[in-house]
């Protein structure tokens, strides 16, 4: 079973540890804005620094990797293909969709998801949590009128990927936008007007 923390960075950024308890192994998720105090949790904690995961690579998810790449050499940058250059780093796991990466005794999945950004990607936790970076808030979805942003994609996206999952999954977003930091996938799919609306038009008329 996976442990997830939620850290808040930022504004309203959410940074992620998800941790292996069997084998200490830890992956941080979005260290964006300033990632001290994910990396005290990780020492204060004894895990080991396996993964350090870019949802997308706007700065606010990604500004800190080369202090962590520093601190943490043997920790390796995962990040989609699409998303390698705009990173301005070497990214040492390139990810396609239907991924798998093992964290200890933990599963991985990812899960391509362009409409924000055109490389964006979610992370399957263990099949039980779903962290979706700036593609899915708790309550709306991320914003597609930005540079690479797709609104099309983003509907796509939202309907034929994340509608397809399964409802127990934990929502873990990139901000804290909603009314709880985070919520079952099964309470969105009902109450989150961005996985209600019926086509691309009804879609494209949301405020
Ligand atoms: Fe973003």
């Amino acid at each position: 079973m996976a442990a997830i923390e939620q850290i808040r960075v930022g504004f309203d950024n959410f940074s992620y540890i998800i941790c292996c308890p069997i084998s200490k192994k830890a992956a941080i998720v979005d260290p964006g804005y300033d990632v001290s105090k994910t990396l005290e949790f990780i020492s204060s904690k004894n895990l080991e620094l396996e993964y350090v995961v870019n949802t997308h690579y706007h700065s606010d998810h990604s500004s800190e990797n080369k202090r962590v790449k520093n601190l943490h050499p043997l920790a390796k940058i995962v990040a989609s293909k699409a998303d390698e250059a705009k990173l301005g780093m070497k990214v040492d796991v390139t990810i396609s969709d239907g991924d798998r990466l093992k964290l200890g005794e933990i599963s991985l999945d990812f899960i391509l998801t362009p409409g924000h950004t055109p490389g964006g990607i979610c992370i399957i936790v263990d099949n039980e949590a779903l962290i979706t970076g700036d593609t899915l808030f708790i309550g709306d979805c991320g914003r597609t009128d930005l540079p690479g942003g797709d609104l099309v994609q983003m509907y796509r996206t939202l309907n034929e990927k994340i509608m397809s999952l399964p409802d127990h999954l934990i929502v873990y977003p990139g901000h804290d936008y909603g009314d709880k930091p985070f919520d079952t996938l099964g309470n969105q799919k009902r109450t989150n007007k961005t996985l209600l609306t019926k086509n691309l038009n009804e879609f494209s008329k949301i405020p």
